[in-house]
């Protein structure tokens, strides 16, 4: 048996909406799923090449073993797994949440458990922990999310045409780091700050609206506490937003800030400052400038 994994690069939050918007990009991670042999082998090429675990503790691994497990089924020994990786790991692109929606896929289509989205979303949600970065990853476009009585529930917003640039600094800042950043209670107010803003992006996102988008793709609950931790982000956000950009926030939790543009035109020169931000700070910055995908992760047979 042998099949292929698509899956793509999110990014979470867009600002006000954290832990429950998320939106799937045009940057994919492909698996070459072959049933041969009689051990497992994994092989990484592109991002994570060099660090990702190629035994049992791979995160592609662990969670095919856990959505075969919650099936009462059991993966058959010799699998070769081929990854050919480009999304940056580590870097607030969602590639753990991309790990963990190939894995469940793989063990799907091995296993031949029907597709069943909702029993999919549930199992990545269980093993991320918020479904944020999951449900666009697996449905594509932008998703809002929330668990009810560990029942996902998730509906696409559909959006009009966007102009991205994520800039990634060379910094290491792990989910778990930048959710311990974050205070246990925030002020009613900054609630407040969120709420009002996050339903009025959504609205900004669906008519392509640039001049909302800006007022309203902004954060009090968990960006005053991440982006201070990361070297040359204040300055790097200051500077997009000077030379134009719409909108800069953190993309998930960071280190990658996601900026929108209000033009094509001004691509060169926000990516230019807020490099160069990073840069003073220290760290080099990678550039990507992925359309939004409506398109969420697929199994092709091979
Ligand atoms: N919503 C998550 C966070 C995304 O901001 O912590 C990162 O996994």
């Amino acid at each position: 048996m042998r099949f292929r994994v698509r899956v793509p690069a999110t990014t979470a939050n867009l600002g006000p909406g954290f832990d429950c918007l998320g939106l799937a990009l045009d940057l994919w991670n492909e698996l070459e799923v072959e049933t041969t042999g009689n051990h497992l082998q994994i092989l990484v090429e592109g991002e994570g090449q060099s660090v990702l675990p190629t035994n049992k503790t791979n995160a592609i691994v662990k969670a095919m073993e856990i959505y075969a497990h919650q099936h009462c089924k059991t993966l058959p020994a010799g699998i070769q797994i081929r990854c050919k990786n480009n999304i940056p790991l580590g870097s607030g692109l969602g590639s753990s949440s991309a790990a963990v929606v190939a894995g469940i896929l793989a063990a799907a289509a091995l296993l031949k458990i029907p597709e069943n989205k909702q029993d999919l979303l549930e199992c990545a949600t269980q093993i991320e922990g918020h479904p944020d970065n999951v449900a666009p990853c697996l449905l594509g476009g932008l998703i809002s999310s929330f668990v009810d009585n560990n029942k996902v529930i998730s509906r696409r917003i559909p959006i009009a045409p966007l102009i991205l640039l994520i800039v990634t600094p060379n910094f290491s800042f792990p989910t778990s780091q930048a959710r311990a950043a974050l205070p246990v209670e925030v002020p009613h107010k900054d609630a407040v700050f969120n709420l009002s803003r996050v339903v009025l992006l959504t609205e900004a996102l669906r008519n392509g609206d640039v001049d909302l988008l800006s007022l309203a793709m902004l954060d009090q609950i968990h960006q005053p506490y991440r982006i201070p931790l990361i070297p040359g982000a204040t300055a790097a956000i200051i500077a997009g937003r000077k030379a134009g950009a719409a909108a800069v926030v953190l993309s998930g939790a960071g280190p990658s800030l996601l900026a929108v543009l209000r033009n094509q035109s001004e691509l060169q020169d926000v990516a230019a400052v807020m490099v160069d931000a990073f840069e003073r700070a220290g760290l080099t910055a990678r550039v990507f400038n992925p359309p939004f995908s409506n398109k969420g992760a697929s199994v092709i047979e091979v």
